[in-house]
């Protein structure tokens, strides 16, 4: 028996808000590449085994994920749960004004997920942070 990492605890929290273990794979997957505890190889194989998915789904994911996120840079998430939290108002609002979303280091892109769907809706920064975004007056 091993003791439960402290990214195992993390990841238990976050899959508890989902109706379905399953369901919280790509936020999962994003907290494994940004982890900081043992190799990524570690913390994806505890996310296949904390999801219940299958490896192959996460090494599919884990593949396509840069190309999906737009790469590096301004990023704007207009993917199903940030859509239905509002990002297609932030997207209207950004095409109004594109100083609302505070970048001034070039276009942002539309993607369909930063992994972030717990934080919808989810904006990249220029330097990679990544925020909820909240619009005055909404
Ligand atoms: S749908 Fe996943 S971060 Fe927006």
């Amino acid at each position: 028996m091993t003791a439960t990492t402290a990214f195992e605890t993390e990841l238990s929290q976050l899959i508890s808000e989902y109706p379905r273990p399953a369901m919280a794979i790509v936020p999962a997957l994003q907290r494994a590449l940004d982890g900081e505890e043992g190799t990524t190889d570690a913390r994806v194989e505890t996310v296949v085994r904390l999801c219940g998915i299958e490896a192959e789904a996460a090494r599919s994911f884990l593949e396509t994920y840069p190309e999906a996120a737009g790469g590096s840079g301004p990023a704007l998430c207009v993917g199903l749960s940030c859509y239905a939290s509002g990002a297609g108002e932030v997207r209207e609002r950004y095409r109004e004004d594109p100083g609302v979303l505070g970048t001034a280091s070039g276009p942002v892109r539309l993607v369909p997920c930063l992994g972030h769907c717990h934080a919808a809706p989810a904006y990249r920064d220029a330097e990679g942070r990544m925020f909820r975004v909240t619009l005055e007056g909404t």
